[in-house]
């Protein structure tokens, strides 16, 4: 594993989901209370991007727009079916000034 440059930390705005590719990987990043969340932005009940989900900031979760499951970005876990998988989970951080995601 190694840490990867995303973008630069300005860039990423509140409150955003923001999709991410890196080689054959798929990742969803959202910065909430000055803390990034990334994970596999493919759901994993099928083939739905959650990149065209739903955030909410309050809950930090994610909705899935093809059959709804909701996702905690903190830990990837599903509220509620049809997925029961948690998505993959990436770690993150920042240094100088530039986002970082270790894959
Ligand atoms: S594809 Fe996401 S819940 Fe079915």
């Amino acid at each position: 594993m190694s840490w990867v440059k995303v973008c630069k930390d300005e860039s990423l705005k509140p409150g955003e989901l923001f999709e991410f590719d890196y080689q054959d990987k798929k990742i969803l990043l959202v910065k909430l209370d000055n803390k990034i969340y990334a994970s596999d932005r493919i759901c994993t009940h099928a083939y739905a991007d959650l990149v065209s989900g739903i955030l909410n900031e309050k809950e930090k979760t994610v909705t899935c727009p093809l059959h709804m499951s909701v996702f905690n970005l903190e830990n990837g876990i599903p509220q509620n079916l049809p997925a029961e998988e948690p998505l993959k989970l990436y770690e993150t951080k920042i240094s100088d000034g530039e986002i970082l995601l270790l894959i």
